[in-house]
């Protein structure tokens, strides 16, 4: 039986024992970087939720988690404006925490930056950058990632989190969509 998810893959990027070997890395990384700390994640919705949740299992040391919500004008022409709106704010605050951002993809860097000037004015002890996926000739604006997972050519992805017109996020790898595919 074909899948539904089929006809908009063009090929597999990163298939699951990639994206887990790669995430076991981080997460050992990310332990031993912030042993003895106050560790807060805080997952970009919806796209960071899949790497949030195995990322968290593979780190060993005590940490808490939180979610935030944005929305960049204009994506659905798939691309960034740099206006973003926060459509669901932290639950704490983050004064003299170590905090680490967990996003799915950087592509233009807009959005994140956005982000970390943010979070940056809540006075963290400390703030980083994990994203799963990084489009680096995309960049906008220069940022410095501290963990990257996979750096990925300029294709447009799904799976893993990542949607297809809000759907396919379940999917255990990432796909590029074929070519000319309009979704909406
Ligand atoms: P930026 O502001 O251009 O860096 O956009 C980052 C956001 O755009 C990500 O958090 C994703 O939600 C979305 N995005 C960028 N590229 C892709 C892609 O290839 N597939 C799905 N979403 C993407
Ligand atoms: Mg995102």
């Amino acid at each position: 039986m074909t899948k539904p998810w089929e006809k908009f893959l063009a090929e597999k990027l990163i298939d699951e024992e990639q994206l887990q070997t790669r995430i076991r890395e981080l997460g050992e990384q990310i332990s031993r970087d912030y042993e003895g700390k106050d560790l807060l994640l805080i997952c970009i919705l919806k796209g960071g939720v899949s790497f949030l949740t195995d990322l968290m299992r593979q780190i060993t040391i005590p940490h808490e988690i939180d979610f935030m919500a944005v929305s960049s004008y204009g994506r659905e022409i798939r691309e960034s404006t740099g206006i973003v709106r926060i459509l669901k704010d932290l639950d704490q605050p983050i004064d003299g925490r170590h905090v680490l951002i967990v996003e799915d993809i950087i592509d233009t860097g807009y959005t994140l930056n956005y982000i970390t000037r943010n979070l940056e004015a809540r006075r963290p002890a400390s703030l980083k950058i994990c994203t799963l996926l990084d489009k680096a000739e995309r960049r906008q604006v220069d940022m410095k990632i501290d963990y990257t997972g996979f750096v990925i050519p300029d294709k447009f992805v799904f799976g893993y989190g990542l949607d297809l017109d809000e759907k396919f996020r379940n999917l255990p790898f990432i796909g590029v969509v074929k070519p000319g595919m309009v979704v909406k």
